[in-house]
């Protein structure tokens, strides 16, 4: 039996992160788990810790710190904060980055410079960083491999694809999208939806900022952008379909017409598991399907008048530079706000929209100017909550 492949799994509590441990847990002799991290569930932490016997746990603060080394060994490192989770992410031939939002950053751009491969999740890094992150993919041994299911359709679907810049024998790639919970929903009605209606998606159990921004159709905004950055094609060649069976996880379509789809049931444990079974598949058929049973696929043009996130995403993308980490920020800052019940659902697209107004262009060439673009996007977010 070859030696284990090392992996850090960082945001190990949630939702990706413990279906990524369902993977780890059938394949124990392919895999060691070394790393993980976790934000403020630290007992769910402390039980992988346990679990898998990790030698080194990354926590958000020195507070949590204290909380987690009461609940673990005293032979266990606990790191802190970006630089711990920056370490972390240099620990393994394989890094899993399952945390959300702008916080999964250090783990990004750490596991690519150590030149490893990244299964990447965290599509807010990947948008937010897009020029810097090309630049970390070019360390020697660095890959990004998506996590996410639309995207690891598209890398598989791409397998035969010219391998020259842009892909000029790709006419576009088609992004599936289920629709979220308010498809064909009118003006009148999404005035009314409630947090609960927002947190009930009708495919996917996820965690709750993507499961929002689902339901705006901001995570398919988000998803453009992450596709355009991922496999280098611009975002104008990039459209989106509603496909409310989530069975087919996106498409490739070539020149010659051809259209080539992957297709499973909606189970992440199986783009986990190709991430980190690559280049060989495992043998767990998470995905499989019965075609005997009989099933219909349907296809539709998203709405994008009720939902104005898709074409504020479309913006972002010619805008280029910044202007994707602004987006990606101010609706980090809206759909907390509206968790915490202090906006509507409608307001969050207007919160977006009105910190977009004032984008300022910025070619974004350092990670200082990233930061400084991520607080300024997220200050004028927060001043456009309500009182
Ligand atoms: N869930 C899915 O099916 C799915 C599908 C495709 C893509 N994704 C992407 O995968 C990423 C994770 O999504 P998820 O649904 O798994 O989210 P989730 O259930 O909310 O889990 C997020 C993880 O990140 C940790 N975390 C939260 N804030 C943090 C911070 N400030 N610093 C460090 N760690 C922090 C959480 O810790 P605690 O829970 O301990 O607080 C948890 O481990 C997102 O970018 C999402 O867009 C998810």
């Amino acid at each position: 039996m070859p030696t284990p492949q090392r992996v850090a799994l960082l945001g190990a509590t949630g939702s990706i992160g413990r279906q990524t441990l369902e993977v780890l847990r059938r394949e124990r002799a392919r895999f060691q788990l070394v790393a993980i991290s976790g934000g403020e569930r630290l007992s769910e932490l402390a039980a992988i810790q346990r679990e898998f016997a990790v030698k080194r746990v990354g926590v958000k603060t020195s507070a949590h710190r204290d909380a987690l080394a009461a609940l673990v060994p005293a032979s266990v490192e606990i790191v802190v904060g970006d630089e711990g989770l920056s370490s972390l992410a240099r620990d393994g031939d394989v890094v899993v980055n399952a945390v959300v939002g702008f916080a999964g950053l250090p783990v990004t751009i750490g596991a690519l410079e150590a030149g490893a491969r990244l299964a990447l999740a965290n599509k807010e890094s990947l948008v937010a960083a897009a020029p810097l992150v090309a630049t970390a993919r070019r360390t020697t041994g660095a890959q990004i491999v998506p996590v996410d299911s639309e995207h690891c359709a598209i890398y598989q679907c791409l397998a035969g694809a010219s391998t020259l810049p842009g892909h000029p024998d790709v006419r576009r790639l088609l992004l599936t999208a289920s629709g979220g919970p308010f498809r064909g929903w009118g003006h009148e009605q999404l005035a009314r939806v409630t947090r609960a209606d927002a947190l009930r998606h009708p495919t996917w159990s996820m965690g709750e900022k993507i499961t929002v921004d689902s339901s705006t159709l901001m995570n398919k905004g988000l998803e453009v952008l992450e596709a355009s950055a991922l496999f280098g094609v611009e975002a104008a060649r990039i459209d989106v379909v509603v496909h409310p069976q989530s069975i087919v996880h996106s498409m490739v379509e070539y020149v010659d017409g051809s259209v080539l789809a992957q297709m499973s049931r909606p189970d992440m444990r199986l783009p986990i598991a190709y991430c980190l079974g690559l280049p060989e598949r495992l043998d767990h058929a998470w995905g499989a399907m019965d075609f005997a049973s009989g099933f219909e696929l349907t296809f539709e043009a998203p709405d994008r008048d009720a939902f104005p996130a898709l074409d504020l995403a479309y913006e972002a993308a010619r805008l280029g530079g910044a202007a994707p980490a602004w987006l990606s920020a101010a609706n980090e800052v809206a759909v907390d706000a509206f968790l915490r019940d202090r906006l509507r659902w409608r307001e969050i697209v207007d919160v977006v929209a009105a910190v977009m107004d004032h984008y300022v262009a910025d070619p974004l060439n350092t990670l200082e100017a990233l930061y400084d673009n991520d607080a300024t996007a997220r200050r004028l977010a927060a001043g456009n909550l309500p009182r």
